[in-house]
């Protein structure tokens, strides 16, 4: 952008969000500068690791009314749907609980009998609320991962994570965030994931080998399925765990 199109932009941002509202711009532009040199660096990556919050750029870009990105739209949108549609119904799965339901745009095409969705960010649970307003069989959570303390309240026969794993970015919200979905689940986890170990310069995007983390930390589940996505252009494919009984 040059010098005249950002002071463009600044006057722009002043008339309509008013000085409040560019001091809040130009803070989260700062931020995210200082975020991508360190990123950029092998030896500052670490730190942007830790110090990238998830929740705030998500947050940021629902109340943008920006969506959930390109993975639950189009042709995608419907092999992620009908995979797990044909799931529940050969499987007989009676309750769904998903990590990371986003706008809902993705759960418009589920056939599930009873579904709940967490958020991090409170303005897709907004959205959903809006767009399932009448829909019974759908229910919308918060989810804040240093502040979740599940034992047992909230359980599913399955548990869903879409196109989420690679955006956790810091490590410790990884760790917490599968720690509660394997946990949360009474039979099935399925992820829908990149599963290798690369940075990338979009900041909200961490590829991990997921899968060994998964091996290590819990053992009373076994990688039963993994259905490659059909869309080459897409990271993800299906990963379907199933919990061993007895
Ligand atoms: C690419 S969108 C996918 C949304 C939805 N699963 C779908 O397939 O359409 C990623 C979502 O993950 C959410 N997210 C980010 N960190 C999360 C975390 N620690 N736990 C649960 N969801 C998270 C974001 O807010 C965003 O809505």
């Amino acid at each position: 952008m040059s010098k005249a199109a950002f002071a463009r932009r600044a006057v722009e941002i002043a008339m309509t969000e008013g000085p409040r509202g560019l001091a809040s711009r130009t803070t989260t532009f700062l931020r995210w500068r200082i975020l991508a040199l360190l990123e950029a660096n092998e030896r500052t990556r670490p730190l942007y690791y830790r110090l990238f919050d998830s929740t705030s750029y998500w947050e940021q870009r629902y109340a943008d009314s920006r969506d959930s990105g390109p993975g639950s739209r189009g042709g995608h949108r419907q092999f992620k749907a009908d995979f797990l549609n044909t799931f529940v119904d050969e499987n007989e799965v009676e309750t769904v609980l998903e990590f990371g339901c986003g706008d809902g745009v993705q759960i418009e095409l589920a056939e599930y009998p009873s579904y709940i969705g967490l958020e991090i960010s409170e303005s897709a649970i907004q959205e959903c609320s809006e767009r399932f307003a009448t829909d019974e069989t759908k229910s919308f959570f918060l989810y804040d991962p240093p502040y979740f303390v599940n034992r047992g309240a909230l359980e599913a026969e399955l548990v869903l994570s879409l196109e989420v794993v690679f955006h956790l970015v810091d490590d410790a919200t990884f760790e917490k965030t599968m720690h509660d979905m394997f946990e949360a689940s009474s039979k099935y986890v399925i992820i829908f994931s990149s599963n290798h170990n690369e940075p990338t310069p979009e900041l909200h995007v961490r590829h991990r080998r997921f899968t060994d983390y998964v091996e290590d930390e819990f053992p009373n589940f076994d990688l039963v399925e993994k259905i490659e996505n059909e869309y080459e252009n897409r990271v993800s494919d299906f990963y379907v765990y199933e919990k061993q009984m007895g």
